[in-house]
């Protein structure tokens, strides 16, 4: 579905992104694990092109988006849940989501209306606090207010950066499930996470980076499995 060959990324001198090549299969979740300052957000936003590439190149169910702008882009389906969340605080929470759907290909009221259901099926939070202020919710239901946002303009392929990052154990493991069940309504799903042990449990394969390079790549369970990993990216001794 998606195809990233050599992608490149500089900040001046600074080389964020070296050269990466990886792809994402129909229904898979993929999930891009490294540490702090690996390149992993730069990846994500540079397919997006919410910053510029050095280089490389994108195809998107056959089709080169390498140079398309932002809302080309999420037009064709790939939506973008940044890291940090990113809502309108002074906005309601069904405001948000309108904003959300404000994006969409097809901008009908019929279709708001139906993915504003789906988004309040899958969090039922959102739905009871709709006339609050997004500003007001906490950090676990603000990153699904995030999350129903990118819902609301019905993409196929979701990159997620970073979903689980100052959030409390216990809306961690929320979120993931919640990752995992978007999965289960047929979309696909690239996953940055520092978080890797949680990522993989959930992922189909990782990709590991390193300064800008993909290290290693494989099925999550055999990334889990393997010792030299493990300690690396789990700490796991
Ligand atoms: N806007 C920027 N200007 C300069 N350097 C940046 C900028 N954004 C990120 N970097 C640098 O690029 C590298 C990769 O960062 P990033 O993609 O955010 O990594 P990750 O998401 O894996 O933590 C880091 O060394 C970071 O300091
Ligand atoms: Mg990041």
């Amino acid at each position: 579905m998606l195809q990233v060959e050599d992608l490149r990324v500089n900040y001046g001198q600074i080389n964020a992104v070296k050269g990466i090549s990886f792809e994402v299969k129909e229904k898979e979740i993929v999930t891009l694990i490294g540490s702090n300052g690996a390149g992993k957000t730069s990846t994500l936003r540079s397919i997006s092109n919410l910053i510029g590439k050095s280089g490389g190149k994108v195809v998107f169910k056959g089709e080169d988006i390498t140079r398309l702008k932002p809302s080309e882009i999420v037009k064709k389906g790939i939506c973008h849940v940044p890291e940090g969340r990113h809502i309108f605080p002074f906005l309601t929470v069904e405001e948000n989501l309108f904003m959300g759907s404000y994006a969409n290909k097809n901008p009908e009221k019929s279709n708001y209306k139906k993915n504003l259901e789906e988004v309040y099926f899958l969090f039922p939070v959102l739905k009871e606090r709709r006339k609050q202020m997004g500003g007001t919710l906490s950090g676990g239901e603000q990153q699904m207010l995030a999350i129903g946002r990118g819902l609301m303009l019905e993409p196929t392929l979701i990159f997620f950066d970073e979903p689980s990052l100052g959030l409390a154990p216990i809306l961690v493991e929320q979120i993931f499930k919640h990752i995992e069940k978007i999965r289960d309504m047929g979309k696909t799903l690239l996953l940055v996470e520092q978080n890797a042990r949680k990522a993989l449990k959930i992922a189909d394969r990782g990709y590991v980076m390193e300064t800008g390079k993909i290290v290693f790549s494989d099925t999550a369970e055999n990334i889990t499995q393997d010792p030299k990993l493990a300690k690396a990216y789990l700490g796991i001794a």
